[in-house]
């Protein structure tokens, strides 16, 4: 038997926190790392494997993907595709993996939305192009308007039949429409394990649309992408825009958010957050597990010091009544309630 060439730290589960999603057998890692950015082609290879395994070594055990993440898209999933030759495959039961599909990915119209078509062939070529022979939840990206809800959630119903993801989950679908998808995948013995959706101390839309609420009531583990808000939850812009960051690339986060009111915000939460000695983006991660409903939050990074950083959130979960009072009083200003 060949040794593998990595050897992840034999203490990797012993700081991490591991919560229940939903109604079901699975836990996963409060922190949980996502592949949307930093990990496709635009970054060196040795930068993603110490990445992603600076994040196994502790304890994080749940890569969160999708067909388009890159950029360019594909690239993630083929990143992680030479990760599992290069150092995961001896560790895949120990894997919680994800893809996803429902945005644009390939032309005409057959690579987008909700259709049986676009997902049952999107997931064949995510699982290429990972090298997996399964991956452990498949999601339905987003709530597509113009097909049948039924149609949809049957093709994950048959994904699951048919072996392919272990579980499945919906991001980014409507109060009601998540409902309806979450009853249709219980009546037909899939149901669906997590709902994941934008949820940070800015963003506010599904605990204004009810939606963290309806998960719990249907025995769906809730889990929150973007909990730093894309890096504003950080340091990153408190003095100016660095030439490195995600905004200076202007891909997904524009410069026009820095309003003066998003400054004083950010400097307000800053301050709280040395009060409590800890980062910015520690306080932002701390204030989503501090509450019981997120079962885990997703977080982006662009280094291994970030993403050591934001582990670390997980020494002070703890907030006093004042404490809280105080980010409802800075956030308040800036904070987003729909979706
Ligand atoms: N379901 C969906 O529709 C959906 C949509 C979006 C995202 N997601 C998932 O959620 C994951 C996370 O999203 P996200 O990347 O937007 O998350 P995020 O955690 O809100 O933002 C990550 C960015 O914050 C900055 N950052 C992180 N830690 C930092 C630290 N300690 N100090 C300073 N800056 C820090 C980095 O910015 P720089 O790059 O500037 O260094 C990093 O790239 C994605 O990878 C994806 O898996 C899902």
């Amino acid at each position: 038997m060949t040794e593998p060439v990595f050897s992840p730290s034999a203490a990797r589960y012993d700081s991490m926190e591991y919560r229940r999603c939903g109604r079901s057998g699975i836990r996963i890692p409060v922190l949980s790392l996502g592949f949307w950015h930093n990990f496709g082609s635009y970054k060196p290879f040795q930068e993603v494997k110490a990445m992603a395994h600076c994040a196994f070594d502790s304890g994080i055990c749940h890569f969160d993907l999708a067909n388009n993440y890159g950029p360019e898209y594909g690239t993630a999933e083929e990143n992680f595709g030479h990760l599992m030759e290069a150092s995961f495959r001896p560790y895949r039961d120990e894997l919680f993996i994800s893809s996803k599909a429902g945005w644009d990915m390939w032309p005409g119209p057959y690579g987008n939305w909700g259709s049986r078509k676009y997902l049952m062939a999107s997931l064949d070529q995510s699982l290429k192009r990972m090298k997996l022979d399964y991956v452990d939840i498949f999601y339905s990206h987003r709530w597509d308007p113009e097909t049948p809800i039924e149609e949809t959630m049957q093709a994950l119903v048959d994904i699951v039949r048919q072996g392919k993801a272990l579980y499945v989950g919906l991001s980014r679908y409507p109060a009601d429409k998540a409902q309806e998808a979450f009853s249709y995948l219980a009546e037909h013995d899939v149901p669906c394990l997590l709902y994941q959706d934008r949820y940070n101390i800015i963003d506010r839309a599904p605990q204004c649309s009810g939606l963290i609420d309806l998960a719990k009531e249907n025995g769906v583990g809730f889990i929150s992408f973007s909990p730093l808000q894309q890096g504003l939850l950080t340091g990153r812009y408190l003095n100016g825009i660095p030439a490195d960051s995600r905004m200076a690339r202007a891909t997904s986060l524009r410069e026009d958010v820095l309003t003066p009111a998003m400054m004083d915000a950010i400097r307000g939460l800053n301050s709280l957050a040395e009060s409590r000695g800890q980062s910015l983006a520690q306080m932002a991660l701390s204030w989503l597990l501090n509450d019981t409903r997120t079962t885990s939050v997703i977080i982006g990074t662009s280094s291994v010091a970030q993403l050591k950083d934001d582990l670390k959130a997980l020494d002070n979960c703890y907030f006093s009544e004042e404490e809280l009072r105080r980010i409802e009083e800075i956030s308040a200003p800036v904070q987003l309630k729909t979706l």
